[in-house]
């Protein structure tokens, strides 16, 4: 299945600077991770080498090692140093998979197949991420009464909702046919408050939805 387009794979606040994680968009494993430089990156999950996910590895600096064998890339995802062959000159051919990565609304965004430009969304503070089993459409159905919004507006992988706390941003990652994510932040500054709140909200859709008792 081709896969075209910007998906979101985690709050901003979520991938603090040395620190990586892995995301599933619609079966593709990718790994998220921030260098120290505080840029975020996003790569096909699996090291050229014996394909261990790159997220179980380890970020130091401007460049992530692999947990396996150590492989060290840089952040054009380009084979640096393979620590049993220090005088080795790595050869170009050895890189991981590498994708455009952006910031928008509060998370952290992959460029997958052809995915155009990047979105455009106000600042917003993160809120919660909520990880779902139902299929993303089930929980897209639930999600403006759970935030007392009468509805929303579909921009893609992103739905804008009017809730009783202010604009919401919601992103929509499809995991799988039977799974999501909802990465999930309110635009402007939002109070600790406020915050918990719409993140107690996001839980109850979550049992709901999964009980299969959701509106
Ligand atoms: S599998 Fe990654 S370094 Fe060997």
């Amino acid at each position: 299945m081709s896969i075209n387009g910007w998906f979101p794979l985690a709050l901003s606040d979520a991938i603090t600077a040395g620190s990586s994680a892995g995301a599933i968009v619609k079966g593709l494993e990718v790994v998220v991770w921030r260098d120290d430089a505080g840029n975020a990156h996003a790569w096909e999950d699996r090291c050229p080498h014996r394909g261990m996910k790159m997220s179980f590895g380890f970020v130091r600096g401007d460049h992530i090692a692999c947990l396996y064998h150590g492989w060290q890339y840089g952040v054009d995802g380009q084979c640096q140093k393979i620590p049993a062959h220090p005088e080795l000159d790595v050869p170009k051919s050895i890189c991981v998979n590498t994708y455009g990565a952006a910031e928008a609304g509060g998370m952290i965004w992959a460029a997958l197949g052809e995915a155009g430009d990047a979105p455009t969304l106000p600042d917003a503070t993160a809120v919660r991420s909520l990880y779902i089993e139902v299929p993303l459409n089930t929980a897209l159905a639930a999600l403006p009464s759970a935030v007392g919004a009468k509805g929303f507006t579909p921009e893609g992988p992103v739905a804008r909702l009017d809730s009783r706390w202010g604009m919401l941003l919601v992103g929509l990652q499809e995991i799988g046919e039977t799974s999501c994510a909802l990465h999930i932040a309110v635009a402007g500054r939002a109070t600790p408050e406020t915050c918990a709140q719409i993140a107690m909200a996001a839980a109850r859709l979550r049992d709901d939805v999964e009980a299969g008792v959701a509106a």
